[in-house]
């Protein structure tokens, strides 16, 4: 069995206390050697790791934000989510490694991970900047056997769930701008994309992925291209704390699980609609609905339980725009 520092380091994380060397050696069948050169490596990393005579190696503190195959998996509490972990210090973009494990096979709840992006895709065709270091670049894989028109909501199940995940490892309130973006003072911090392949029968859905952006570690908004900075930032920018990228990994996997647990239920959003609208921005103000069939201006009503968006146009008419289709602006401002 391969040992490495990941396995390690979530045993010394989990136990909590003193592990030996023996133990070690035990569990996972590799020689003192191997063992001492893997903390020697967790060292390097930046782990404090103390070692006492008879008693064996100890987990004191961990560095403020690492993002590493072992950092990831010693925190993660899922029951299924990110079980099945990918990691990559580099990629094109984690939603194209997903769908490629998705044709091979892998399991539901398969994550990818990246530290840099260096082809990540936004919605509609844009690119999304991942710089290195900072930001939280992650796609689940899915294999639901709902049918198909369920899928669009699954994306606002995950903006609910990174929302609540936020709240929870940040204590600010995170806003939602329909239907995937999480926005904090006004200002995007992360950005979705799901992306669903159909069976050769294009009779149900083979898998699904969705992709998660998020700007968490950037110290200012320079970092960010000067296209986007007057309308992205950073968790570390706007509560001047470092967050642990690993950490806020787990929070969101944990509360996706909770979330489509619940969607499961109803394959609506009728359960979750009031934790999405809570958090929903721009309810009562005027929007722009950009329909490549016409645009046009109305109020926002918030979300119905299929996740559309409820606009009241300025002639009346009520009408409910699905995501995916269309883009909505606020019309002042980006929200
Ligand atoms: C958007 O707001 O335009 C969506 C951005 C989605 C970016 C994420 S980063 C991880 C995953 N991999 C990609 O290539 N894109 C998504």
């Amino acid at each position: 069995m391969k040992t490495d520092r990941a396995d390690i380091l979530s045993l010394l994380r989990n136990s909590g206390d003193y592990v030996s060397g023996q133990q070690l050696c035990d569990r996972f069948g590799v020689t003192r050697t191997a063992v001492w050169k893997a903390m020697n490596q967790l060292k390097e990393d930046g782990y404090l790791i103390e070692s006492v005579p008879h008693k064996g190696y100890r987990l004191v503190e961990s560095p403020e934000d690492i993002l590493s195959p072992g950092e990831i998996t010693s925190r993660l509490t899922t029951e299924w989510a990110g079980k099945k972990l990918c990691y990559y210090d580099v990629t094109g973009s984690t939603n194209n490694d997903a769908k490629r494990l998705g044709e091979e096979g892998m399991p539901h709840g398969t994550v990818v991970v990246a530290d840099i992006q260096t082809a990540g895709k936004g919605r509609r065709g844009r690119g999304w900047q991942t710089l290195p270091g900072t930001a939280l670049s992650f796609t689940l894989l899915l294999r639901p056997s709902f049918p198909a028109d369920k899928a669009s909501m699954l994306t606002l199940v995950m903006a609910l769930s990174a929302a609540q995940a936020i709240e929870r490892v940040s204590a600010v309130a995170a806003g939602i701008k329909w239907p995937n973006d999480i926005v904090l003072n006004g200002k995007k911090i992360c950005g979705m994309l799901t992306e669903m392949t159909m069976t050769p029968e294009m009779d149900e859905i083979q898998y699904l992925v969705i992709g998660a952006g998020l700007n968490v570690n950037n110290a200012s908004p320079e970092e960010f291209a000067e296209d986007i900075r007057d309308k992205a930032t950073s968790l570390k920018i706007e509560t001047g704390r470092q967050i642990n990228r690993a950490a806020l990994l787990n929070e969101i996997l944990g509360c996706f699980e909770h979330n489509y647990d619940i969607f499961l239920k109803t394959l609506d959003l009728s359960a979750l609609q009031g934790e999405y609208q809570r958090r929903l921005l721009g309810v009562g103000g005027q929007v722009r609905v950009l329909d490549p069939a016409g645009e046009y201006t109305g109020t926002s009503e918030g979300i119905d339980e299929q996740g559309r968006l409820t606009v009241l146009k300025e002639n009346g008419e009520q009408v409910q725009v699905y995501a995916g289709e269309v883009s909505v602006r606020g019309l002042y401002g980006y929200v």
